[in-house]
């Protein structure tokens, strides 16, 4: 397997322009065109790190902190949080600036899990990431405890399910 990788080879800033097509019936941003964002920078993210195919496993909850308006700029910082065997906690922290004024308000974090797949479309083994900075290690301790709870969680839906 290769070697572990460091956060900062993978993680990603990018801004888009809120447009019209990002509209809601009220004319605010949409929030499944966030989403939609928020899963592409995570998942370019998460194969930057593999570098193989990578599918969503699953988007942690999400909270809309404030509304984000038309003209606003979106902007989005993703990075590896955490990796355990074939699967990756990708954070995405997600701002909007109002560019008239410069006021940058956070509108909010999502962590997704994403699972590596060979060539034939199972789980691969992927790099371990080496956190560097101190709030790296806080976010790569917090990964680990929010994947143990997410195993239970699963755990707990498989079991309701098999009755
Ligand atoms: C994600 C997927 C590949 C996992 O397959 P699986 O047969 O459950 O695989 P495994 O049980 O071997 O688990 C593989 C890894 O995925 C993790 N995993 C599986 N389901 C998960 C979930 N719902 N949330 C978080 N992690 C999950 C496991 O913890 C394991 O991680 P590890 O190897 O780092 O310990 C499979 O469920 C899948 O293909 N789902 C659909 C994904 C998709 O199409 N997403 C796009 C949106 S539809």
């Amino acid at each position: 397997m290769e070697k572990p990788k460091q956060v900062k080879e993978s993680a990603l800033e990018i801004a888009r322009l809120m447009m019209p097509e990002n509209a809601n019936t009220q004319g605010n941003v949409y929030g499944g065109s966030i989403l939609r964002l928020v899963d592409e920078i995570a998942g370019v993210v998460a194969a930057r790190h593999a570098r193989c195919n990578v599918v969503t496993a699953s988007l942690d909850r999400m909270d809309f902190l404030s509304p984000v308006y038309l003209g606003n700029l979106l902007i989005l910082k993703a990075s590896v949080n955490y990796v355990a065997h074939t699967s990756m906690e990708v954070g995405v922290k997600i701002d909007a600036e109002d560019l008239r004024t410069g006021r940058r308000i956070q509108t909010g974090t999502a962590y997704l899990t994403f699972v590596a797949l060979g060539d034939n479309g199972k789980p691969t083994p992927i790099p371990k990431v080496i956190p560097q900075t101190a709030m790296e290690r806080l976010r790569f301790r917090e990964a680990k405890l929010r994947r143990e709870q997410r195993l239970r969680d699963l755990e707990e839906k498989r079991k309701k399910k098999a009755g």
